[in-house]
C-alpha cells in the first residue's frame, strides 16, 4: 500500500524572532505544502528521492547515531525526524521507501524545511504503527503537540537555534484561523480570520537558508537575546525576589514572558538601556515590543479590526529592521511599495535575511497592491512578472496529516 504524508508551510503574521525566546508568535499554515509518496519498507531504512533534480535520492538506516549528511544536505532534515523519534524511544524498525514533492517555496521564509521534517515524522510513526493524536494518549500513541516539542528540538541537528514556531503552526494549522502559539509549555490557540481580508505572501528574490548563510546571523541574535536577558534579569534582581511565581519544577528565573506580563513597558525599556550596550539594547527593545504586539494583534483579529492588526504588522517592520537587523532593502522596498498601495501593513515574515514579506489587504485591495508590486518591484528587478510561486494570496489551511496515497480519506 502507498501512503502520502502531508505537511503544510506556514506564513508568520506577527510575532518574529520572538518563538525562540519564550514569546508568542501568531502565523497559519497555509495551502501550500510538502508530500511525502512512500510505502513501508521491509526493514529499518530510509530510501527517499526528491521529484526536484537538484536534490539527490538518498539511502540511511533507522539505527543511532543518525550522521549528518554535509551542510546543507536535504536529507538532514529527515534524518533529523528520524534522529528525534529514536531519541524520544519511538522504536523505528520499518523505515520508508518513496518520493518528495511538494510546493512550499523552498529558502523563502515559509517553513518548507519544517514541513519536510514534520512529513517525515508522520511517515515514519505511521510505518511503525504510532498513531498521531490530537491529545495525549495510550502508547503507542503521540500527541500533536508532544510531537511538534521533539521535532523542534530535532531540527536543531540543522544547526539553527530555532524556536518551535514552524513544527506547531504546521502540526496545528486549522482552516480558516490563524493560530496563536505560546511556548514552555506549547500551547495554540486558533483564532478565526474575519471575512473580507487577505494575505498576500510576496519574495524579495533573495534566498535565506535556514541551514546556509542566514544561519549564523539567527544563531548570533539567539545568543545576544540570551545575554541580554541575563543582565537585565541582574538588574530587575535588586527590586524583586529573582525566581517567578511559577512553581512548575524547573521553572527558571524571569524570562522574557514575565518581564513582558509584569513590567510596565517604559519602565522596562529604561532599566534594560541603563544596563545593556547599544546593540543588546536594540535586540531587547525589539523582542519585548514585539512579544506586546503579538498580544494587541491577536485582541484585533478576535475584535474584527484589521485596520489596528496592519498597523501593528507596520510597527513589526519597523522594529525588526532597526532594532533587530534582520531586514533587506528588497524587503523594505516590497513593504513600502505595498502600503503606498493601499495595504493595511505589511512585513518580513520568517527569520528575514531575505525570503518573503506578507502583505494584509482588504480583499479589494488585493488585485491594485499586486498589480503595484508587479510594476515597481518585480519587472524593475525581473523585467517579467512573478510567478506563482513568488507571489501568491495563500489560505489559512489545515494541519499536517498522512493518508492513503490517492485518496482524500484515511487521515490520521
Ligand atoms: C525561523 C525559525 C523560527 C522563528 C523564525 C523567526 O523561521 O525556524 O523558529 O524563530 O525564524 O521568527
Amino acid at each position: 500500500m502507498s501512503w502520502l504524508a502531508i505537511a503544510p508551510g506556514r506564513v508568520n503574521l506577527i510575532g518574529e524572532h520572538t518563538d525562540y525566546n519564550g514569546l508568542p508568535v501568531f502565523p497559519m499554515a497555509i495551502d501550500r505544502d510538502v508530500r511525502i509518496e512512500f510505502a513501508v519498507a521491509d526493514g529499518p531504512v530510509v530510501r527517499l528521492d526528491s521529484a526536484l533534480a537538484r536534490f539527490d535520492p538518498f539511502t540511511f538506516q533507522l539505527k543511532r547515531p543518525i550522521e549528518a549528511a554535509g551542510q546543507g544536505h536535504w536529507s538532514n532534515y529527515v534524518r533529523a525526524a528520524a534522529k528525534g523519534l529514536l531519541e524520544h524511544g519511538v522504536r523505528l524498525e520499518r523505515g520508508i521507501e518513496g518520493i518528495v514533492t511538494g510546493n512550499v517555496p523552498i529558502a523563502s521564509g515559509l517553513s518548507s524545511s519544517s514541513a519536510l521534517v514534520v512529513a517525515s515524522a508522520l511517515a515514519l510513526l505511521k510505518a511503525n504503527g504510532v498513531e498521531v493524536a490530537r491529545d495525549a494518549g495510550p502508547a503507542p500513541t503521540i500527541s500533536r503537540l508532544e510531537l511538534a516539542a521533539l521535532m523542534a528540538r530535532a531540527e536543531r541537528f540543522v544547526g539553527l537555534e530555532g524556536g518551535g514556531m514552524d513544527q506547531a503552526a504546521c502540526l496545528h494549522g486549522v482552516a480558516g484561523h490563524a493560530l496563536r502559539i505560546e511556548f514552555e509549555p506549547l500551547r495554540v490557540t486558533p483564532v478565526a480570520v474575519p471575512e473580507g481580508w487577505r494575505w498576500v505572501v510576496v519574495s524579495s528574490l533573495v534566498r535565506a537558508e535556514k541551514s546556509g548563510t542566514a544561519r549564523d546571523a539567527y544563531n548570533e541574535r539567539a545568543r545576544q537575546c540570551r545575554e541580554a536577558l541575563e543582565l537585565v534579569r541582574g538588574a530587575f534582581a535588586n527590586d524583586r525576589p529573582a525566581t517567578t511565581t511559577d512553581d512548575r519544577p524547573g521553572a527558571v528565573a524571569l524570562g522574557y514572558d514575565d518581564l513582558v506580563a509584569d513590567a510596565d513597558m517604559e519602565v522596562l525599556l529604561r532599566r534594560a538601556r541603563s544596563v545593556l550596550a547599544p546593540v543588546l539594547f536594540r535586540r531587547f527593545r525589539h523582542v519585548v515590543t514585539e512579544g506586546r504586539r503579538v498580544a494587541l494583534a491577536e485582541v484585533a483579529m478576535r475584535d474584527g479590526d484589521m485596520r489596528a492588526f496592519g498597523d501593528l504588522m507596520v510597527e513589526s517592520h519597523k522594529s525588526l529592521r532597526g532594532d533587530y537587523e534582520v531586514s533587506t532593502p528588497e524587503l523594505n522596498a516590497i513593504v513600502e511599495v505595498a502600503l503606498k498601495a493601499g495595504a493595511a501593513g505589511a512585513r518580513l515574515t520568517g527569520a528575514g535575511f531575505g525570503g518573503c514579506a506578507v502583505v494584509l489587504c482588504g480583499d479589494t485591495a488585493v488585485g491594485p497592491v499586486m498589480k503595484e508590486l508587479v510594476a515597481r518591484f518585480y519587472e524593475p528587478r525581473l523585467g517579467r512578472a512573478p510567478t506563482h510561486d513568488e507571489m501568491f494570496a495563500p489560505k489559512p489551511s489545515g494541519s499536517a496529516r498522512v493518508q492513503i496515497a490517492d485518496s482524500s480519506g484515511g487521515g490520521l
